[in-house]
């Protein structure tokens, strides 16, 4: 390479660089075995949770991941942390690959991939006061040197989520469901990470509690250049916090983009029977909205084709044989559809 083309190789930003995390091809097969008979015939079931989806998140930025229950969401948090290992794939954090880092490696890491879960009530140890559980995380990854610093860093992380100093010797059954999820992300923020990943972290609030908490998401984000993975079913939920939405059905995205184009030009029927679901926005300009027929497709051993074929009032004969890619629109919009 000439000295030119070297230095420029150097200089330029990659696809890579400039996003947190690059997400190719995820893939997460449970074996089931099924019964006795089909085991001793060694017929296996493959319940695909996770099937080869790929998205990336820009640093700073908020990707809501939302679909319907069992459609796959939190296996994808869960892959992106390791605490469940892929069936095939790849996630580059900061464009390294993270499932070729060593358990050392991993254990260092994972103080910059939070997650904040759904359930504050069973995410927080009801025998420890809140000044053990948010030091926990200091002294796991060695960022705590003495009782008096960490005392100072659980009351700063008590402030920044909006709750006082006096609360550090209670226990989580002393608060609300609200500040529960506050206390959780105090926890999560303790070692500072980059990536947060929320699991419906307000699903189990109620709506005026999960605007505050929604709000408390975004200001930290501002504060700390914070990058969110944040996994809902609810699409006003997804509306208030994204940035850029990618949609699931039964383990596959099947759009993705920024989120006023999925919310007012959606192309997935998917997507639009999603939408058809919540109260309009703008009523003097509805978008199409469809309507599926029938139940949720299963993920275990699923038919070739598009997941929706079966449900879908579009479906051609090719929805029933060919599994879409996901293709470009424009810009960041991508759709997996053989008809729209
Ligand atoms: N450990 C597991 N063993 C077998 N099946 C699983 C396991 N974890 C999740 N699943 C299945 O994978 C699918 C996706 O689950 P999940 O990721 O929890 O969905 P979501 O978070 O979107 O509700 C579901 O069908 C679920 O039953
Ligand atoms: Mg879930």
């Amino acid at each position: 390479m000439s000295d030119a083309a070297m230095s420029q190789a150097e200089t330029a930003p990659t696809a890579a660089e400039e996003n947190l995390l690059d997400v190719r091809n995820l893939t997460k097969y449970f074996d089931l075995h099924g019964d006795l008979v089909s085991r001793l015939a060694g017929k296996h079931q493959l319940l695909k949770a996770v099937d080869d989806i790929s998205f990336y998140i820009r640093k700073g930025e908020t990707l809501g991941l939302v679909g319907e229950s069992g459609c796959g969401k939190s296996t994808t948090g869960r892959l992106i942390t390791r605490l469940i290992e892929p069936t095939s794939g790849e996630i580059d954090l900061h464009g390294e690959d993270l499932l070729s880092f060593s358990a050392q490696r991993m254990r260092e890491t994972r103080k910059d991939i939070q997650l904040v879960f759904q359930d504050p009530y069973a995410s927080l140890n009801p025998r420890k006061t809140i000044m053990h559980i948010l030091s926990r995380p200091l002294d796991v990854h060695g960022l705590a040197t003495n009782w008096h610093d960490k005392r100072e860093r659980v009351l700063e992380l008590l402030n920044l989520v909006g709750m006082g100093s006096e609360h550090i010797d209670r226990y989580p059954h002393e608060f609300s469901g609200g500040q529960r999820q506050r206390l959780a992300i105090a926890r999560a923020l303790s070692v500072n990470p980059e990536l947060v990943i929320g699991d419906e972290p307000v699903s189990a609030l109620d709506v005026s509690i999960q605007a505050q908490i929604l709000n408390l998401f975004r200001e930290l984000q501002e504060k700390f250049g914070l990058t969110y993975l944040f996994i809902a079913h609810d699409l006003s939920v997804i509306r208030h916090i994204s940035d850029r939405v990618a949609v699931m059905y039964v383990g596959k995205i099947v759009e993705e983009g920024p989120v006023d184009v999925i919310f007012s030009e959606p192309l997935h029927p998917y997507t639009n029977a999603l939408l058809a679901a919540v109260p309009e926005a703008d009523p003097k300009k509805p978008p199409p909205r469809l309507t599926l027929s029938g139940e949720v497709a299963t993920p275990i051993d699923p038919p070739p084709g598009c997941r929706l074929a079966g449900r879908c009032p579009l479906a051609k004969p090719v929805c029933a044989e060919v599994d879409p890619d996901l293709r470009g629109i424009d810009g960041d919009h991508r759709v997996a559809c053989h008809v729209v």
